[in-house]
């Protein structure tokens, strides 16, 4: 509908161009420059039909100096950056008229209405900047012809709608952004196509199905966000083709099955978000291979199994991997154990003793698992009983725990005095009674084989 307007407008001034150059003399001095001055006379009229800087100006004449606008040599609107301008009203169709247009922000204003069909018309649009407006409608699938957008950013509006596929055709594209609306519907698995994408952002909306694949083929994609959204796929092993991803954040959606051991190739990824999914199986080994990675979490799935002690290779801040079903024992092997200030193992089924902890961790949690054994002076010093809590036998100097019964050292002790009272006292004492024994009856048959005499000779010399 929008377009269709558009085009007429221009047919409309084309017919009529022989009047305005009529009635404005000035606007006009020859036949060689009719088309020209008939195309910059439609943005003049589009930047009416816009209405934005109304209060500010009416006088179209002096356009290129208004706030916000650049304009190229031959007069021909470029720019327009009216970000915080407070606009508001709908985006007027019309601006399909400003055909040189490179840059349009609009951004954190108060647009309403739906996006226009006719803005995929621009196509030296390079960016697009809408977000933080309450602007209504879903995505054109026409802005798919937009072929020199770099920035596409749309986020924390109203929109609603699925995503177009046509998207996929903005091959120059490097950020997308359509965070914070009521995008519904699957990924396009044309955004595969998107190869010069540095930066995706789908979070908080609700989207829904899988994660294509063909993702897999954005090797210059730094910053992958679909948090907050309801995709329920697994998760598939092509991301780890993306070599540049810096950050991957797929947290609170509806994903399931295991973890992928193709996420080790991440090179250069630092965080990582799995949190609050449908996550199954174990952790795979080879996450601690991801050299750079300062933060993991994988909160609130349903993982099982150990922890392979390689996730504590990896130079973390933070390691959480609270509320799963991890069970045996924490790893003693701390390779960077440095650079991990966050420690969230709590809500697991840990067991086993607390492992050596004593480096400058900033927060601790290992409540609520099977863990035993005494808690460390040095953590009970710094960490209050709600990270220990929980866990039926642990014990120490902490309130709301019992103390030790004694060190590990004093226990040994013990068990050495016990074994000492049992079984090296009755030995002792049985051999004593032997030995008493013998001697009893070594000399009872003396005193059978020694004649009389010499007993009482003996016995005199004994009682002398
Ligand atoms: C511009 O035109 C509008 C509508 O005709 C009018 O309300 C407004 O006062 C004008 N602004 C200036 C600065 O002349
Ligand atoms: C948006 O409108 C509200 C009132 O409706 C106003 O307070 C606010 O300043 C406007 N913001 C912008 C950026 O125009
Ligand atoms: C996307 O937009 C939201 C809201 O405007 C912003 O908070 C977020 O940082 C943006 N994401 C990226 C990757 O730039
Ligand atoms: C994951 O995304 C959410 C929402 O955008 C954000 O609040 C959070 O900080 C992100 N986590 C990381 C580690 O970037
Ligand atoms: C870890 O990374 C190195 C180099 O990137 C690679 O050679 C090795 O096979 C990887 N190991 C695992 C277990 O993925
Ligand atoms: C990990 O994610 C959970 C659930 O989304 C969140 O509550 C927690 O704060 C996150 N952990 C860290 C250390 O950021
Ligand atoms: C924890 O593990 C123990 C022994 O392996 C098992 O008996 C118990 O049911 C487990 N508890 C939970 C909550 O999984």
């Amino acid at each position: 509908m929008a377009s269709p307007f558009c085009c007429t407008t221009i047919v409309l001034s084309y017919v009529s161009i022989a009047l305005v150059v009529a009635i404005f003399p000035t606007l006009g001095t020859g036949s060689t420059r009719l088309a020209t001055t008939s195309a910059l006379e439609m943005e003049a009229k589009a930047l009416l039909h816009l209405g934005w800087w109304s209060s500010y100006s009416n006088d179209t004449c002096n356009r290129c100096s208004w706030v916000g606008i650049s304009c190229n040599e031959a007069g021909s609107i470029t720019r327009i950056d009216c970000s915080r301008f407070a606009v508001s009203g709908s985006i007027s169709p019309q601006i399909c008229a400003l055909s040189s247009l490179e840059y349009l922000d609009l951004s954190s204003n108060n647009l309403t209405g739906e996006l226009p069909q006719s803005l995929g018309k621009l196509t030296r649009l390079k960016e697009l900047i809408l977000s933080r407006n309450f602007v209504e409608g879903s995505i054109p699938s026409g802005w798919g012809n937009l072929k020199s957008l770099n920035q596409l950013d749309l986020s924390h509006d109203r929109i609603t709608g699925p995503i177009p596929s046509t998207l996929g055709n903005l091959a120059k594209l490097e950020l997308l952004n359509l965070s914070e609306n009521q995008i519904i519907g699957p990924i396009p698995s044309t955004l595969g196509k998107l190869t010069n994408l540095k930066q995706l952002d789908l979070s908080f909306n609700q989207i829904t199905g899988a994660i294509p694949p063909t993702l897999g083929g954005l090797t210059n994609l730094e910053f992958l966000f679909f948090t907050s959204n309801q995709i329920s796929s697994f998760i598939p092993s092509e991301l780890g083709n993306m070599k540049s991803l810096v950050e991957l954040n797929l947290s609170k959606n509806k994903l399931n099955g295991l973890i992928p051991s193709s996420l080790s190739h991440l090179s250069r990824l630092r965080y990582l978000s799995l949190d609050s999914n449908h996550l199954e199986g174990p952790l795979p080994s080879q996450i601690g291979n991801c050299s750079v990675l300062e933060e993991l979490n994988l909160s609130n799935n349903h993982i099982t199994g150990n922890i392979p002690f390689e996730v504590f290779t990896c130079p973390h801040h933070t390691l959480d991997l609270s509320q799963n079903f991890i069970e045996g024992k924490i790893p003693h092997q701390f390779h960077n154990h440095f650079c991990l200030h966050v420690l969230d193992l709590s809500h697991n089924n840990l067991t086993g003793t607390i492992p050596d902890l004593s480096w400058r961790l900033e927060e601790l949690n290992l409540s609520y698992n099977s863990l035993e054994g005494p808690i460390p002076e040095y953590l009970s010093s710094q960490f209050s009983s709600d990270s220990f809590w929980g866990n039926k036998y642990l014990c120490g100097n902490q309130p709301d725990f019992s103390p030790c019964p004694s060190t590990p050292i004093n226990k040994l002790k013990i068990v050495n005095k016990l074994k000492f009272v049992e079984i090296i006292v009755p030995v002792l004492c049985f051999l004593a009674f032997l030995a008493l024994g013998v001697l009893l009856f070594l000399r009872s048959r003396a005193k059978d084989n020694i004649p009389e005499p010499n007993v009482t000779k003996n016995g005199d010399l004994f009682l002398s």
